[in-house]
């Protein structure tokens, strides 16, 4: 099977990190990875906050604990859509999920784990990634070593998703 379709059934969501520290051509090339992604007109309505400082990502662990993530993590990237660039409500959230997508795949393709977690417009956290006025935040993605090999994961059958006319 292809390489890329068979690394996008092994990506796994990663929970726990290790505190390795993740090496920046690693982040840039996740960082291109959703440059490139596909967006409504190509409005390209992403923009990235990457989270390296250790007092950052306490703060943010404490207004997003679910299960230490963030604190541990030794990046996280904010995902924010900047509203001006954006068209349509629906549409930019399309491409939004598109974007983080790609960053996952690249993530796992570089041997990182990511976590997406999807607290999007959230005024605390906007304030304490210095969100400009004109964007709102859509995601956040720790990204890491894996501290933990995650199960096999779960799909509903085909069948029951698809249907041909
Ligand atoms: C829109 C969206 C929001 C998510 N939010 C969270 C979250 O807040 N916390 C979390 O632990 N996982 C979150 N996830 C990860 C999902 O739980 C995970 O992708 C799903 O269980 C399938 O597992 P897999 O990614 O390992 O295949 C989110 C995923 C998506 C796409």
């Amino acid at each position: 099977m292809n390489t890329l379709l068979q690394e996008i059934k092994r990506r796994r969501t990663v929970r726990a990190f290790r505190t390795d520290p993740v090496e920046e051509d690693k982040i840039q090339a996740i960082l291109d990875a959703g440059r490139w992604a596909p967006s409504g007109k190509n409005t390209q309505p992403w923009r990235f906050i990457v989270v390296r400082s250790e007092e950052k990502r306490a703060e943010l662990g404490q207004l997003v604990p679910q299960r230490n993530m963030i604190a541990t993590a030794p990046v996280t990237i904010a995902v924010l859509k900047h509203v001006p660039s954006g068209y349509d409500e629906l549409k930019d959230a399309q491409g939004i999920g598109a974007c983080a997508q790609n960053m996952l795949l690249a993530a796992h393709a570089l041997g990182l784990g990511a976590c997406w977690i999807g607290r999007a417009r959230d005024p605390e956290l906007e304030g304490l990634l210095g969100a400009q006025e004109d964007e709102e935040l859509m995601l956040l993605l720790p990204i890491g070593y894996p501290a933990e090999e995650p199960g096999e994961g779960k799909r509903k059958p085909l069948e029951e998703l698809s249907r041909t006319l």
